[in-house]
């Protein structure tokens, strides 16, 4: 079985899956933490970014903001919780959609957001949802997708797929199987060492080509953790990025307990934003998360804040927490460009790659 099979039956089988049973916890008492664990701030940040993209739209009065990987629905409260505070008029034309392919969790979003209601609609995917204007929204999703896991040979690339021997599942080597995938390793930058072992994740492409058929008009903005391409695959990079957590610690085997654990790969964004405009969206922003936040940060400190919000503030941007490690990076469709987006509008050289 090719890692990328096993790695979506472990976190998305119906019955068994980590996130489709509505096992995956998150948060202090969870395996991770993400930006939305860390407490409302993110959410009331991403707010003015979006209310800010509904002015560079004209103000339209319907505007759909979509949301997926809304897990909870914490972030879809804090957004609309912020839209509220910041941009009453903005909030008025809002329509928060959430594509939600499973039940357990569009339960829990249900039960959430219940206060927020009348402004909700679901959907099990993308495919049911086409606006007129809108932004699609999401906080670590391509990171959880599916990926294939490859090996340099020195002198060719081989799939690492899984096996069953003595009881355990293990890994081992098979020759590619897919053209998509053969092409996806011809794009990775060399020379590496032999043996350099790294991950692909081609539905991150075929993800942001469904994103893009979703809107005539709008923005997409997405925030992970990862690297430029040549970060990503950088030589000295030889185990790659996949990880696999439990109660916020590492596990040395994302074999071991299927179902049970969180597995996550970073993302690589070049590859995110090469398919994005081939899809016709047009050239993205992009930046680190310290960037972002002290970009959309300014305005919202500008009367003070009290100490929890100053802690998550802190936790978000500093680089040695979560400001290097996740990006931001956001698309527009079918709009003049403008000025720089707000959270954009620092935008650093390094985090260019
Ligand atoms: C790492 S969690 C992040 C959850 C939340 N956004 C946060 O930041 O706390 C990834 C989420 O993406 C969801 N997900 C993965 N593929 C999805 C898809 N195709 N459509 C909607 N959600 C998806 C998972 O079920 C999970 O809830």
């Amino acid at each position: 079985m090719s890692f990328r099979r096993f790695m979506e039956l472990a976190l998305y089988h119906t019955e068994h899956g980590y996130y489709a049973s509505g096992r995956a916890r998150i948060g202090r008492r969870g395996d991770f933490f993400t930006n939305v664990s860390v407490g409302p701030l993110f959410g009331r940040l991403l707010a003015r970014q979006i209310a800010g993209m509904w002015s560079a739209l004209g103000e339209p009065r319907d505007f759909s903001i979509i949301e997926q990987g809304a897990h909870g629905g914490e972030l879809a409260a804090d957004v609309l919780g912020g839209l509220h505070a910041i941009a009453p008029e903005c909030l008025a034309a809002v329509s928060y959609r959430i594509a939600e392919p499973f039940a357990k969790l569009a339960a829990r979003q249900q039960e959430q957001l219940r206060a927020m209601a009348s402004r909700l609609e679901w959907s099990r995917g993308l495919d049911e949802i086409r606006v007129a204007a809108g932004v699609h929204i999401s906080n670590e999703l391509p990171d959880a997708f599916p990926v294939h896991v490859v090996r340099w040979t020195g002198g060719e690339w081989c799939e690492r797929v899984i096996t069953a021997q003595d009881g355990r599942l293990v890994f081992v080597d098979a020759p590619i199987a897919s053209d998509e995938l053969r092409e996806a390793c011809a794009r990775i930058p060399g020379p590496l060492p032999e043996g350099y072992t790294t991950e692909v994740n081609l539905a991150a492409a075929a993800w942001i080509r469904e994103v893009a058929a979703t809107m005539q008009r709008g923005f997409v903005l997405a925030v992970d953790y990862g690297f430029r391409r040549h970060e990503y695959y950088a030589p000295d990079r030889i185990a790659g990025t996949l990880s696999a957590y439990s109660s916020h610690r590492r596990e040395s085997d994302p074999l071991a307990r299927p179902g049970e654990i969180d597995l996550t790969a970073h993302v690589e964004f070049d590859s995110l934003i090469e398919a994005g405009t081939a899809a016709g969206l047009q050239p993205a922003s992009f930046t680190d998360q310290h960037h972002f936040m002290v970009a959309l940060g300014l305005e919202h400190f500008a009367d003070g804040a009290n100490a929890a919000e100053r802690r998550a503030f802190q936790t978000l941007m500093h680089p040695q927490l979560m400001g290097t490690v996740f990006k931001a990076v956001a698309f527009s469709k079918g709009i003049a460009s403008g000025e720089p987006l707000l959270g954009f509008r620092f935008a650093n050289a390094g985090a260019e790659g």
